[in-house]
């Protein structure tokens, strides 16, 4: 069985002080969930205030990206080293870093090796734009990007990879994409996965879906069958949205 994973991804938002003020509210409202896993990933500066404000609590702690090297003069960077005891999580391929940072499947690629290298679960995310989607080549142009992105990854480290589905045309619109179409596409993924692990791995293999979840659609996105959480931005950053996703998830496939 795979245990539902509702991962809140803040982006740009929040200081370390709000970091520690948001989770003291929070963490006490998630913690009857305990058949979920529940991530935050706050930026960068936040995350020592995250680790302090979560002690003692089962709510886990991401990061929104690492380096895909292992330390040196890369100016603005953060390593996987630096985040290994510090976080459990790294999302890892965000659309808005391939699209404003210029990250590539292969630089996305590398980076999974490298959080892997120190013991970091990335968070594989990926999806296509609204020309894409409307062409009706979203699996073709996924399966690429999942194909890629795992390039020389083994079964046993696929063990620690959650897939996030994140169509573009739906992150941050107000536009979610039909729970139909996504549990599709989430199967499509994870029929990519077999045939690159075995039905063995494809079936333990966590994915998201992400992009305008909300309180009101997320019961619909768990019912679906491929569908064992969500990535979610906005909704995260309200401490009563979050909890509702949370519950959702719980009351649909929680462990
Ligand atoms: P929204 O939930 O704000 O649409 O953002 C989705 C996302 O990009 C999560 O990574």
């Amino acid at each position: 069985m795979r245990v539902p994973i509702i991962a809140g991804n803040w982006k740009m938002n929040k200081t370390a002080a709000e970091t520690a003020a948001f989770l003291g509210e929070l963490a006490p409202k998630l913690a009857p969930f305990t058949g979920t896993e529940r991530v935050v990933c706050p930026p960068f500066i936040g995350l020592p205030a995250a680790a302090a404000a979560l002690a003692g609590s089962d709510i886990k702690i991401g990061a929104q990206n690492v380096s895909e090297h292992e330390k040196g003069a890369y100016t603005s960077q953060v390593s996987a080293a630096m985040l290994e005891g510090l976080v459990e999580y790294v999302i890892i391929g965000h659309s808005e870093c391939r699209e404003y940072l210029g990250e590539t499947d292969a630089v996305i690629n590398r980076k999974i090796k490298a959080a892997l290298a120190h013991g970091l679960k990335p968070i594989f995310a990926m999806g296509e734009n609204l020309a894409v989607n409307e062409a009706g080549q979203t699996l073709a142009f996924v399966g690429g990007q999942v194909r890629a992105g795992l390039a020389d990854i083994t079964a046993e480290q696929m063990q620690n990879i959650v897939v996030a589905y994140e169509p573009i045309w739906a992150i941050g619109t107000g536009k979610s994409a039909n729970a139909q179409f996504a549990n599709e596409i989430t199967g499509g993924i994870r029929g990519v996965i077999e045939s690159l692990y075995g039905a063995t791995t494809a079936d333990g293999v966590r994915i998201q879906y992400g992009g305008s979840v909300k309180p009101s659609n997320m019961a619909e996105y768990m019912s679906q069958e491929h569908i064992d959480g969500a990535l979610v931005g906005g909704a995260s950053l309200v401490v009563d949205d979050f909890v509702s996703l949370v519950q959702a998830a719980q009351e649909t496939k929680g462990a």
